[in-house]
C-alpha cells in the first residue's frame, strides 16, 4: 500500500468554502446519505463552525478535496458523518488517518466515545468499521425528527 504522504496529499481542516467541492465528493461515494435537511450549505457550515478542528479534508497536489471526515461532538460523545475517501485515493491509508486524526481531537476535549451511523445497504462501509474494530449496538434503534 503507497503511504498517502508519498503522495503529496495534504490533510487540512475544512471550512465552508469547501462545501461545493466535498458535496460533490460526497455525491459520487457510495453509502453517503445525504437526503437529511442538515446536509445544505447552511447545516454543514454551521457544523464546522461549531468542530473547526475536527471536520478534515484531504487534497491532493492539486489542492482537490480527496477525502473528508466530518467530527462533531455534543460535549459528550463524539459523531463522525461524511467520511470519504474518493474511489482512486482509497487503500492509501487516508481514511485510517482522518479518523485518528478526529479521534485525537476528541481526545484531547475529554471525549471518551465515538459513534457513526452506516446505512444499512453499505456493507462495504461496515466492514471498513468492522476492520477498525468499531462494534456495532444491536441494542439500539435509531429514532430522529425533523424541526
Ligand atoms: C471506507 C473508506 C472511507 C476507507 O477509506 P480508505 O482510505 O480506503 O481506508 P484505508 O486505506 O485507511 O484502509 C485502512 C484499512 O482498512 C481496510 N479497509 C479499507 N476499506 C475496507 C472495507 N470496505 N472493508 C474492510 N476493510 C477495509 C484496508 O484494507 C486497511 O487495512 P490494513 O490497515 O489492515 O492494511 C472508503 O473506502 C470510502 O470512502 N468508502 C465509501 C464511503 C463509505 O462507505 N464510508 C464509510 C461508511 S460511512
Amino acid at each position: 500500500m503507497t503511504n498517502w504522504q508519498d503522495e503529496n496529499v495534504h490533510i487540512r481542516r475544512m471550512t465552508p468554502e469547501d462545501y461545493d467541492e466535498a458535496y460533490a465528493l460526497w455525491e459520487r461515494t457510495p453509502g453517503m446519505h445525504l437526503q437529511s435537511l442538515n446536509n445544505t450549505y447552511g447545516g454543514i457550515a454551521l457544523l464546522i463552525s461549531k468542530n473547526p478542528d475536527s471536520c478534515l479534508a484531504a487534497t491532493d497536489g492539486d489542492g482537490k478535496i480527496v477525502a473528508t471526515v466530518l467530527g462533531a461532538t455534543d460535549g459528550r460523545k463524539g459523531y463522525l458523518y461524511h467520511v470519504a475517501v474518493d474511489e482512486q485515493w482509497r487503500g492509501h491509508g487516508i481514511g485510517t488517518t482522518l479518523i485518528n486524526r478526529v479521534q485525537d481531537v476528541f481526545k484531547a476535549n475529554g471525549i471518551v466515545k465515538v459513534g457513526i451511523l452506516v446505512l444499512v445497504d453499505n456493507v462495504n462501509g461496515q466492514e471498513f468499521w468492522k476492520h477498525q474494530g468499531w462494534k456495532t449496538r444491536p441494542d439500539v434503534i435509531y429514532f430522529d425528527h425533523d424541526l
